[in-house]
């Protein structure tokens, strides 16, 4: 099947984000996209009720623990918002029919409290909706992943215990027989509590699903396997993974075909890197190293990061296909707890260039502080969609860059960073083999950080290397090493520039030099290495590009 339709595209002028609109011939995206697939993606996780409107209102009034109307048609309205930062894949709140009304919790607005597996929420669109939505993000190369609940049913109570459950008014899982018996999690370390008793009985009673019950295994491979192939879905996030029983894992994730990301919300680096090693999951989102990620903007050393990172490297088998991030709809937001914005850079910047698959939270982009649920469920569209805003433009640019490496090496993803150097305010690594490398150095020392110079290695003797962010360049020494003139908290990202060209990043470059020196303006000069002229194609997993 061939499709025709605009590609993700690499701005050789860097005017605006969809300068090149070449007409593509485009080999299907193909179905069961795997690890293998996805660990080449950059995801932009959607909550579909906070993202866009059908009416594309930016000015509707949205209380935050109930529902604002943001529908799957809004989404595929502003898919070019997304796609113009970079993102080849999107992950979406779940889209099956939920509890309707109120509750002393709020609504359903998030999609968490499936009633009806079979219907879809009609809050967000139509079955034909649901479609297009598909459709048109595999028109644009990129991949959806959606967010599934595995884990509980939900019904509204008033916290009479035990909660008078009507299992009737479940689909498919209709009856008391599918359910573990009524107890409330409290024991956070035990396993059989856990994954056996009840989740927060508050407001709503999520009835935990009997997910050891091979009847229960069967109706929910049915289900699944379904849902991926009438949506054409590319991959699943399994909400809530590690408070099902570990043997559904793996039964669920074979039916459904697809890569999955499991939930296992755990600080410690056993507790999720068995998931893998046991073959229970591959992908996860990489909570082992957001606590250390957040904690190192937060008052602590850098070396807490580093250290993390030889811990789940050493732990788990596969860091490559684990999901970084910072922030997501569980969690307060970045700017929640510090505002300065070269924290935030640094710490987008780590998301996007780290090793695994970067995902980044609807919100993020536009410096969004809100704290704990529902708080940070902000609606996007109180942002106006700003594509000029700080971090929208790094996030861009850093995608753009990683996509390019991509192309240059399929195995830029598959190479395990290395650790150039580190420190209580630093971290440096390079990513990727000799000719397509990003080395990029974090740090935190915020926007009222000193000028100083750090030197780096990664490169060749001699590289001609650009500074992707300041769009300066400079040459490395005889030990392969560049000069990183730090100043005011900012991250640092070094390219070859004889493989920039294809990114459409910096299609003019300065000399790099000291901060003091460059607030005198140096002259801006135009690097001859360069052409204006960008047509690339794109290799990534299986979507094969080819501009025509
Ligand atoms: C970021 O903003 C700068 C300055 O406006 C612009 O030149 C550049 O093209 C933007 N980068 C991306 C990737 O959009
Ligand atoms: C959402 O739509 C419903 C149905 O049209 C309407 O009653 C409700 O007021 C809307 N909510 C908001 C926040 O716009
Ligand atoms: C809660 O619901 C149960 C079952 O419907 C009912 O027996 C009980 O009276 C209710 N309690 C309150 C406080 O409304
Ligand atoms: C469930 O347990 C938590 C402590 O883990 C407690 O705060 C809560 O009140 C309990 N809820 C019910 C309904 O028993
Ligand atoms: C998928 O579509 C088939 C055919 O219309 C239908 O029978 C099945 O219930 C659908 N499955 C899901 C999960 O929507
Ligand atoms: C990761 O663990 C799984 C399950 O034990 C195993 O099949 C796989 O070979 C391991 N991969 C690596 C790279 O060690
Ligand atoms: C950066 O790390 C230093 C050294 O551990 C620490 O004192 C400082 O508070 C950290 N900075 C931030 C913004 O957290
Ligand atoms: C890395 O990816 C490339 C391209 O997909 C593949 O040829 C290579 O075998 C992979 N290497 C490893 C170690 O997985
Ligand atoms: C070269 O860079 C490395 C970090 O990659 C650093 O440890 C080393 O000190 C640098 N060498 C010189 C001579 O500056
Ligand atoms: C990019 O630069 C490399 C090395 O100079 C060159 O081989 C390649 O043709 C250039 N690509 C484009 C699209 O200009």
């Amino acid at each position: 099947m061939a499709a025709r339709g605009s590609a993700p595209h690499f701005n050789a002028l860097g005017i605006t984000a969809h300068v090149l609109l070449g007409l593509v011939a485009f080999a299907s995206v193909c179905l069961g996209a795997g690890a293998d697939e996805w660990q080449s993606r950059s995801i932009y996780q959607v909550m579909v009720d906070r993202f866009a409107r059908t009416d594309l209102s930016t000015t509707a009034s949205c209380t935050v623990w109930e529902t604002c109307n943001g529908t799957w048609a809004g989404l595929i309205s502003k898919l070019d918002y997304i796609q113009g930062m970079g993102f080849t894949a999107i992950q979406i709140s779940p889209v099956v029919k939920n509890l309707e009304g109120s509750t002393a919790v709020g609504s359903a607005y998030h999609g968490y409290w499936s009633v009806d597996n079979y219907a879809l929420n009609e809050h967000f669109g139509s079955s034909a909706d649901l479609k297009l939505l598909s459709s048109e993000v595999h028109r644009r190369g990129m991949y959806l992943m959606i967010d599934v609940v595995v884990n509980n049913m939900a019904a509204a109570f008033n916290n009479t215990v035990p909660p008078p459950v009507d299992f009737s008014a479940f689909n498919p899982f209709n009856d008391a027989k599918y359910f573990h018996k009524y107890c409330n999690v409290t024991e956070w370390t035990n396993p059989v509590n856990y994954q056996d008793c009840w989740l927060y009985p508050y407001g709503v009673a999520l009835a935990d699903l009997n997910t050891d019950a091979p009847v229960v295994v069967d109706m929910m491979r049915t289900w699944i396997k379904g849902l991926v192939a009438n949506y054409s879905i590319d991959g699943i996030r399994i909400d809530a993974a590690k408070h099902v029983n570990d043997a559904f894992l793996p039964a669920f994730i074979g039916a459904s075909g697809v890569f999955a990301f499991g939930e296992v919300l755990t600080g410690e680096t056993e507790d999720m890197c068995r998931y893998q090693t046991r073959g229970l999951l591959t992908g996860m989102p990489n909570y082992l190293e957001y606590f250390p990620l957040n904690a190192v903007f937060n008052g602590h050393s850098m070396e807490e990061l580093f250290n993390e990172r030889v811990n789940t490297e050493a732990g788990c088998n596969n860091t490559l296909v684990l999901g970084t991030f910072v922030e997501n709809h569980d969690s307060p937001r970045f700017a929640a707890s510090v505002s300065d914005m070269a924290l935030a850079k640094n710490a987008m910047t780590y998301v996007l260039l780290n090793d695994g698959i970067p995902t980044v939270y609807q919100g993020q982009e536009q410096h969004f502080s809100g704290n704990s649920t529902p708080f940070n469920r902000e609606p996007l569209w109180s942002s106006g969609y700003d594509t000029t805003a700080t971090l929208y433009n790094l996030t861009a640019t850093l995608n753009k860059l990683r996509n390019a490496a991509i192309l240059l090496s399929p195995s830029y993803v598959n190479t395990t960073s290395e650790t150039l150097f580190y420190d209580v305010n630093h971290l440096c690594l390079r990513k990727g083999p000799d000719g397509s490398q990003i080395v990029f150095c974090i740090n935190n020392q915020s926007g009222g950080g000193p000028a100083y110079q750090l030197s780096i290695g990664g490169f060749g003797s001699g590289d001609t290397v650009v500074e992707v962010l300041s769009c300066t360049h400079t040459t490395a020494d005889g030990i392969g090493n560049v000069t990183a003139y730090m100043d005011k908290g900012e991250p640092k990202v070094f390219f070859l520039a004889s493989a920039l060209n294809s990114s459409g990043l910096c299609p003019t470059t300065s000399p790099a030099a000291p901060a003091s020196s460059a607030k005198n303006g140096g002259a801006r000069e135009t690097a001859d290495i360069w052409t204006s002229t960008v047509l690339a194609g794109i290799v990534l997993g299986c979507s094969v590009w080819l501009f025509a």
